[in-house]
């Protein structure tokens, strides 16, 4: 058995790959967070690995364990995933997977928040949180060469990811029916469009193992045919 170059396309390229959910804190025991498996981020980084990348996954928390030979960076809220992506770079390749919460509490107790003798519950205020896919699109000279997000939609799956995408400022968007129906969130199967400069490619439905090996391929001959 003799290894061709072939097989390792992506062999030094830094790739960066975001995952999970994010946890945003109400109080020292309490957060908000949303369905996120984490599945098809590390997916993603494990095939972008197995093709040679030198992969950073910047994880939320989840029940996973993190591929092997990845480079793992476990983050809990928004805020730390921005940091620790900002940390990542410069990056060949961003893809941001995760789920991040839209927004955080703007004052999280001190405290855990207790019931007292009120009879009214509490009223919290949200703040948004910052937007990872869009900072790294917009960060300028340091921008990875290759931006990737995805796009979760219950509706107008397609047209809603293809503004989301210029919106962003991202080079591609991969746009995911996650409607209840669909059992996307946690399950093991996505329904994928690519969309990128040219328009929207449907993808068949198949598992997020297969997607990820696919988004991995269709990045080797992407860098190939631009080298
Ligand atoms: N994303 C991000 N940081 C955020 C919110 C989203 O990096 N604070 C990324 C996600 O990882 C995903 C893409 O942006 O790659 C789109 O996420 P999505 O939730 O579909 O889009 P939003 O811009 O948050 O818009 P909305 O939830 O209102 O549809
Ligand atoms: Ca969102």
């Amino acid at each position: 058995y003799f290894s061709t170059p072939d097989e390792k396309p992506l062999a030094g390229v830094k790739t960066l790959v975001t995952a999970g959910p994010t946890h945003e804190a109400l109080d020292p025991v309490r957060y908000i967070a949303n369905h996120s498996s984490g599945k098809q981020g590390y997916a993603i980084a494990k095939a972008m690995q197995q093709l040679g990348a030198d992969v950073t996954l910047v994880s939320g928390p989840t029940k996973l364990s993190p591929p092997q030979g990845v480079n793992f960076i476990s983050i809990t809220s928004a805020e730390e995933m921005l940091a620790a992506c900002q940390n990542a770079m410069p990056s060949d390749i961003a893809i941001c997977a995760a789920a991040v919460a839209d927004w955080r509490v703007a004052e999280p107790s001190k405290q855990k928040i207790k019931k007292k003798n009120n009879t009214e519950a509490p009223t919290l205020s949200f703040i948004q949180n910052p937007d990872i896919l869009a900072t790294l699109s917009q960060s300028g000279p340091n921008r990875p060469g290759l931006v990737i997000g995805f796009a979760a939609e219950t509706e107008h799956v397609t047209e809603n990811a293809v503004s989301k995408r210029e919106r962003k400022g991202c080079d591609w968007i991969l746009a995911n029916d996650v409607s209840p129906a669909t059992g996307t969130f946690g399950g093991d199967e996505n329904t994928l469009f690519l969309i990128d400069k040219n328009g929207v490619n449907p993808w068949h439905k198949m598992t997020k193992d297969a997607a990820a090996k696919k988004l991995s391929k269709r990045i080797a001959d992407h860098l190939t045919l631009n080298a």
